[in-house]
């Protein structure tokens, strides 16, 4: 089976390699025949981090090469989306069924594999903010993977969206994701219900003070660098960090809900960049060099 490994004398430090071992699933997993499986930006630093022969990889869609032993799931053939910890840069991952969804017929792998991480990310967040209807939500790193998502979730919600982007150019990007409104700087904002925020550092600092007396700040985050504030910045607020893998048995029912909006019309994945998976350094590189916005996705052939 071929799949990417970490390998520090390879380019990137990684390498796809031709005789992998065949996933051995636990009886409450089944085995994904991978067709498209998302890039994020946090899978740049694990590669830096993990050891030599570590298989990366996390966001999956495909069909099930084999149904789970216990019978939970779907059935072998069936279109999935999943999320595991690693090894999903392969043609076949073994995946708890409970991290993986049934994928609506008129939902593209291409599509699905951009959902995992962002939208978990982007979902999870809205979620801690209760009801937004007409209530006023700041999206910032709206452009980015989770942003973008971010933006169309809580304008489904019926909030009043206002994207903080980095530069100009996103604004119409974002505008185009469904936010009402997109600005480079918050200089005059009326406050808002909920933040949420991939930035981070000062953008988050400049967030915190314009949020309602009972507003709530969500950071999943760091594009702007390291924070610096104190209690002063919140006092009154709440500011809670998010991880998108929290809570972590309900990440298959949390794909079926996104992968059901993709199906709907009402979230549309904004995918900056699809490449065949033997081009994924050129992708990992352009994604360090933010030479493109949105989610990249790797296509694998049938095998
Ligand atoms: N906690 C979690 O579970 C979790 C999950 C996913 C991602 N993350 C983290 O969330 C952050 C965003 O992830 P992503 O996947 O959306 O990344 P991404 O697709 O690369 O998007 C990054 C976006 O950040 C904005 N940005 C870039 N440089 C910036 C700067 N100096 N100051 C402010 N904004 C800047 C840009 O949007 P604009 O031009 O619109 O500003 C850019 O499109 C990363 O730090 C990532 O590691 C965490």
């Amino acid at each position: 089976m071929r799949g990417f490994i970490t390998d520090r004398s390879a380019p990137r430090g990684l390498r796809l390699a031709d005789n992998l071992p065949e996933p051995e699933p636990a009886p409450d997993e089944l085995v994904i025949g991978v067709r498209a499986a998302g890039v994020n930006r946090g899978e740049l630093a694990l590669l830096g981090q993990r050891d030599q022969d570590w298989r990366p990889g996390q966001d999956v869609a495909g069909t099930v090469h084999r149904a789970a032993a216990d019978g939970s799931g779907p059935p072998e053939g069936a279109p999935v989306i999943a999320i595991v910890d690693g090894a999903g840069w392969s043609q076949r991952v073994a995946v708890p069924t409970q991290r993986a969804a049934a994928l609506p017929p008129d939902v593209s792998f291409t599509d699905a594999a951009a959902l995992p991480i962002a939208g978990l990310t982007a979902l999870r967040g809205l979620r801690r903010g209760g009801s937004v209807l007409a209530r006023r939500v700041l999206v910032t790193a709206a452009s980015g993977a989770v942003g973008q998502f971010a933006t169309q979730l809580a304008r489904a919600a019926g909030a009043e969206v206002i994207a903080l982007v980095s530069r100009p150019e996103s604004a119409l990007e974002a505008r185009d994701a469904g936010a009402h409104d997109a600005v480079t700087s918050l200089d005059g904002a009326s406050r808002f219900h909920l933040v949420l925020d991939g930035a981070g550092g000062p953008v988050l600092k400049a967030a915190l003070a314009h949020l309602a007396p009972t507003g709530l700040a969500v950071t999943y985050g760091g594009m702007a660098g390291a924070a610096d504030f104190g209690l002063g910045n919140f006092l009154g607020h709440t500011l809670v960090g998010l991880v998108h893998s929290d809570p972590e048995n309900e990440r298959g029912a949390d794909l079926a809900v996104l992968a059901g909006l993709v199906a709907d019309g009402r979230l549309r994945p904004r995918i900056g960049r699809t490449e065949n998976w033997e081009k994924l350094r050129e992708v990992l590189d352009d994604l360090a060099g933010g030479r493109f916005r949105g989610k990249a996705v790797l296509t694998l052939a049938q095998s």
